[in-house]
């Protein structure tokens, strides 16, 4: 009787096996035998403790390979090669760089289903993804930075490459980790070693074989493979110029530790708990669509994965429901076949961490729901999952699973669904769900990530910057922000190093008659108060005058501080306008004040550089009251029916070390490009003058500056630079001061990881406006946060 109707036969139809043919991914690993060396200067090398390991098909178990387990030395010889190319590499005209680079683009299409093959059975990737997304992304990341070679001196003027990179990378998107790395290093001019993971080694090993084919000269490019050890040895390497790491935030944090003794610069990409946020007035179906994307991509082992689901109260039910069916439809299986959505999972340990996981968000006392579907008999494969009344502090709430799991909870409010979006340590990635773009924009704003996909998820671009926000990391991957991680200012590793003790080089001219003696203050929160210590510290010129007492500043004054500056953040969403205008104001009373605050400071540095320090601090006041509404995002136009808004974002509350040399103008010089992007700022004033702050603190607080935008906290700089490094409750540091304080800087602010920025104990010549102010310092100011908004029906 039944089965006799068209919609029946539809219904009943199953998929048949559709799989994809892995002969010449198997007959290339043949071609090395399958036991592969590190790659190093253009030749294949043994590794030199001889040691090897597998590489296994995670959704049969099967072994593919035995690959290099790589050792110190390994790490070395190929420093070595890549140092011995970075200048013949920098020699080569732009044009022969970016011909380079576009080979390897049209290698990497004219491969792409080797390579897509490859890349899905060592990871366990569905073949429609690795051919669809993953490699298709690659050859556009080489393609689009094949063309910044030619425009790097016009773009990016006094500026050059890093030098030798070392760059570590996860098993997530091997091969696509790889070009978001080597594409924008080579481009730039620097050479790299990169280490893949060791779970999904082969796709870097084949485009080092590309790397040959297109005759990429020896040492420009070296692949050494192995572990969490290979890797560890690499960071510490003293002939590695940068870093650049995706991964866990925990070895995300060692890294920062590693590398905080050195001048080694640094990208962090890392985890995320990035929210999907769905309002009552969205397009449920296409949010459906979205969730299933944004979480069951890769099996959920996707760094801006959306793995928390917040939900209006008066849509949950519909929208569980209909999730749930959606889910049900899913079809976990091998791999290869082209019918899979959900493949297997990397490795039996990350397997493992998934079922720990999902057993502590059942304790936790969340309802756990999974479809029936059908697992295949052996291999690692995970059920998609589906956690509804979440608590917030539940650990599938807050930890990154980096499965097919997903945490849903639900909101009242437009302003609790901010509120639990942004309730994680994490800031990688989120999306919003509203046919209204007032609510979908005024939401994306408020949402503290580097990445918030409007009506949409998972959209990336080669052109558009990636990354994150708080303990997501900092640095971006794509764009001429991407670009700018492997590129650093000539004059800045020219400029002379700062003396040990930091002490003024200049002695100070006398004083002339005394001045009537005033009473320095903290000032916090707009008031002058009086330190927790209840200690004073007194300030000398070098030849022993007293120039003035200055507050003992402590933990407490600096945690107060710190709420101040918390208190005052709504300064990152008054106007660009306004800002200026209270810049401005500052501007206008300092330079009333002007003679006065010379001749007290000349005690300190000298009559000349006194009112050289008051004239061009003033002018440096107007600068960043100029730049306040010009320093502006773009609009990116990445080849899809969206537009990506790269807005510059304020970093929040940032910590401020000053420099001793040019006790006024260094502070001013630090602390107005933070204030003019939206910052709040604890700055602690220089040692060798903080009665500055005194004379500063009277200038804001008659120029309109809202409490709590700038506070001054003096004290002994080591000290207070310690508690500022481990608060938590700051997003960022910027740190001057000779090369020790730096590096105790980089070391302590591990915690919370957040952003610091030094002068790598270089002397910056702050009365030259060319070093002293500009781009360069609002752009460490902000971070870019990509808004993709989508057009069309
Ligand atoms: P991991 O962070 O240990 O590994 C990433 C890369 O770093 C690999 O190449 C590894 O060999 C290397 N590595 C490990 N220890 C190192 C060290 N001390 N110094 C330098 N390099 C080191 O990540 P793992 O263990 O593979 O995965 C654990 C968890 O980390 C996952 O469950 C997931 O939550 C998270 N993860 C996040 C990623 C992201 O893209 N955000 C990517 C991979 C993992």
């Amino acid at each position: 009787m039944s089965n006799n109707t068209l919609a029946d036969k539809l219904r009943a139809m199953d998929y048949g096996p559709a799989l994809e043919d892995p002969a010449l991914a198997h007959a290339w690993l043949d071609q090395f035998k399958r036991r592969f060396g590190h790659f190093i200067g253009g030749r294949w090398t043994a590794p030199a403790e001889r040691q090897y390991f597998e590489t296994c098909d995670p959704s049969t178990g099967d072994k593919l390979a035995d690959v290099a387990q790589g050792s110190a030395a390994d790490v070395h010889a190929a420093v070595k090669a890549a140092r011995a190319a970075l200048r013949p590499w920098q020699a080569l005209a732009p044009h022969a760089r970016a011909r380079f680079l576009y080979a390897l683009a049209r290698q990497v299409q004219k491969h792409s289903r080797r390579l897509a093959v490859l890349e899905t059975i060592d990871n366990g990737k569905p073949i429609r993804e690795s051919r669809d997304i993953d490699i298709p992304l690659v050859a556009r990341h080489f393609y689009y930075h094949a063309g910044w070679p030619q425009l790097l001196e016009q773009e990016f003027p006094g500026y050059q490459a890093c030098g030798v990179v070392g760059q570590i990378i996860p098993w997530n998107f091997p091969l696509l980790m790889l070009a978001w790395k080597i594409a924008p290093a080579l481009a730039a001019g620097n050479t790299v070693v990169l280490k893949p993971a060791e779970f999904t080694p082969l796709t870097a090993l084949a485009f080092a074989d590309l790397c040959n084919e297109v005759g990429l000269p020896n040492g420009v490019v070296n692949i050494v493979t192995g572990d969490g050890s290979t890797g560890a040895a690499l960071v510490v390497h003293r002939g590695v110029d940068k870093i650049a790491f995706t991964g866990s935030t925990e070895v995300g944090r060692a890294i920062r530790r590693a590398t905080a003794d050195t001048h080694k610069k640094l990208s962090l990409e890392l985890g995320g708990k990035s929210p999907c946020v769905v309002f009552e007035d969205a397009d449920l179906d296409s949010a459906v669509e979205g969730l299933v994307d944004g979480i069951w991509l890769n099996q959920g082992q996707v760094c801006c994965a959306g793995s928390r689901l917040l939900m209006q109260e008066s849509i949950a039910v519909r929208l569980t429901q209909k999730l749930q069916e959606r889910m049900a439809e899913l079809r976990v299986g091998p791999p290869l076949d082209k019918t899979t959505d959900i493949g297997a999972i990397v490795a039996r340990v990350q397997l493992e961490r998934i079922e720990r996981l999902v057993a502590q968000g059942v304790a936790d006392g969340a309802s756990c729901w999974q479809p029936d579907v059908r697992l295949p008999s052996a291999g690692l494969y995970y059920r998609p999952t589906l956690f509804t009344d979440v608590h917030p502090t539940s650990v599938v709430a807050q930890q990154e699973i980096f499965g097919p799991v997903l945490a849903a909870m639900t909101f009242r409010t437009p302003a609790e669904a901010v509120a639990l979006a942004n309730n994680t340590t994490y800031g990688l990635a989120a999306s919003v769900w509203s046919e209204s773009v007032n609510v979908a924009l005024q939401i994306a704003a408020q949402i503290k990530a580097g990445v918030v996909w409007v009506n949409s998820t998972n959209m990336f671009d080669a052109a558009c910057g990636f990354g994150g926000y708080r303990e997501s990391g900092f640095g971006r991957e794509g764009g001429s922000e991407g670009l700018r991680e492997y590129l650093q200012p000539v004059w800045l590793r020219k400029a002379p190093s700062l003396r040990r003790d930091g002490s003024p080089s200049r002695d100070p001219a006398p004083t002339g008659r005394p001045l009537i003696d005033r009473t320095v203050k903290l000032y916090i929160g707009g008031k002058q108060v009086r330190p927790d210590s209840g200690y004073s510290l007194e300030c000398r010129s070098s030849k022993g005058v007293l120039l003035g007492e200055t507050p003992l500043g402590n933990r407490k004054d600096i945690r107060n501080a710190v709420e101040a500056a918390r208190r005052a953040e709504h300064w990152s969403s008054t106007s660009a306008h306004n800002r200026a205008q209270v810049l401005y104001y500052i501007a206008e009373n300092l330079s009333q004040r002007g003679k006065e605050i010379a001749a007290r400071l000349a005690g300190a540095v000298g009559k000349k550089q006194a009112s050289e320090e008051v004239r061009l601090g003033v002018e440096r006041l107007f600068s960043y009251a100029a730049w306040a509404d010009k320093y502006e995002g773009v609009v990116h136009s990445p080849p899809f029916r969206n537009v990506a808004v790269a807005m510059n974002e304020p970093l929040g509350a940032v910590g401020v070390l000053c420099p001793d040399q040019t006790p006024l103008l260094g502070l001013l010089s630090l602390v107005l490009p933070l204030v003019a992007a939206g910052n709040t700022v604890v700055a602690v004033p220089s040692a060798s003058y903080p009665v500055v702050a005194g004379h500063l603190s009277q200038v804001f607080d008659t120029s309109d500056v809202p409490a709590g935008v700038i506070n001054l906290v003096t004290g002994r700089p080591a000290e207070l630079l310690k508690v500022l490094a481990e608060h938590d409750d700051l997003d960022a540091l910027w740190c001057h001061g000779d090369e020790a304080t730096c590096a105790t800087a980089k070391r302590l602010s591990a915690g919370n990881l957040k952003q610091v920025w030094t002068n790598e104990g270089r002397e910056i010549d702050f009365f030259d406006p060319h070093y002293g102010e500009g781009r360069w310092y609002l752009q460490h100011a902000c971070q870019v946060k990509n808004i993709w908004v989508p057009y069309g029906e």
